[in-house]
């Protein structure tokens, strides 16, 4: 049995890898803001008899506090993590800052990221065969980072702070197997799954709105979406860090995956996150 941790579990596609691996036995823990939600999850495990190895951890991971709650929380709790499956956004159409004092974007869609993988790596390589599967957007020919403006103080933009997101978990992904890689068991692996037809957890524009809705209606399903995340889940890449659009996996020769460009961020990151 395995013990599988889904960031980002009560909707969406976490809330389906989540579902499906209480299917097949392993104990999951999904952490989501919703309580409502959390609920739900925890009546549909025990309308699949799973009840017992269902449990939701309730709490706003915009905060580095509730990251580290969470961490402490399982870190008790469980012997080992066989795979954490990073799965949290919020889209912010307007800048918001956290009562911590970080921009709520870069917060949720990458400390977030960041604390969760380095913070229970040692209940990772605790497991045989562990991995950490961040589902974001990596092959995406846009979005930046903004080195010198990280929590875009200057020139806001909802769509480019969930870009710039993406790019961040992409270089998160070389500066863990850079650290690492060489010694530990787990691997790292970056997930695009293409267009999926999920709650798309946000507070959007009329115009942003709009687009969103129409992207839902050509989207694939939830089922079809996980499908090659589950896949990858099973069985993954030998390689410390590796990349995937849908069922495709990618060559990291791209300059998002530059390992000079994931040192400057993860020094920058720990520099961040020190204040
Ligand atoms: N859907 C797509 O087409 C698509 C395409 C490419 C990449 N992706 C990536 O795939 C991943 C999963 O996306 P999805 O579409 O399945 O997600 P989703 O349906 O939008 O669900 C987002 C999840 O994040 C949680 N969340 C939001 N704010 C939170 C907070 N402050 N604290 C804790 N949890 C919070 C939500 O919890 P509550 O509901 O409980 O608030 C929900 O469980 C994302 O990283 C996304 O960028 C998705």
């Amino acid at each position: 049995m395995k013990h599988i941790v889904v960031q980002g579990g009560t909707d969406g596609m976490g809330r389906g890898i989540a579902l499906t691996c209480l299917r097949r036995g392993d104990t999951v823990v999904i952490v989501g803001r919703d309580p409502k939600k959390g609920e739900s999850f925890l009546a549909a495990a025990d309308g699949i008899g799973a009840g017992a190895r269902a449990h939701f951890i309730p709490a706003d991971l915009s905060l580095i506090s509730e990251n580290e709650r969470v961490i402490r929380q399982i870190t008790e709790e469980f012997p080992a993590v066989d795979a954490l499956v990073l799965c949290a956004r919020h889209f912010l159409a307007r800048r918001r800052e956290t009562v911590e004092g970080h921009e709520s974007t870069l917060a949720l869609f990458y400390l977030s990221r960041f604390l969760l993988s380095y913070g229970l790596r040692d209940l990772l390589e605790k497991a045989p065969r562990p991995v950490i599967m961040n589902v974001a957007g990596p092959g995406s020919p846009t979005g930046e980072i903004h080195w010198q403006d990280l929590q875009m103080k200057r020139d806001y933009d909802g769509l480019a702070a969930q870009m710039q997101g993406g790019k961040a978990n992409d270089l998160l992904g070389v500066a863990f197997a850079d650290r690492y890689g060489a010694n530990d068991r787990t691997r790292y692996v970056l997930f695009n799954p293409g267009g999926v037809s999920t709650s798309f957890s946000g507070e959007y524009d009329a115009a942003t709105r709009r687009h969103v809705e129409m992207l839902k209606r050509m989207a694939k399903s939830v089922e079809e979406g996980i499908a090659p995340i589950v896949r990858c889940l099973d069985d993954p890449p030998a390689e410390p860090v590796s990349a995937f659009v849908e069922w495709q996996r990618m060559s990291l020769a791209d300059t998002s995956f530059d390992v000079h460009d994931a040192r400057r961020l993860d020094e920058k990151t720990r520099e961040l996150l020190s204040r």
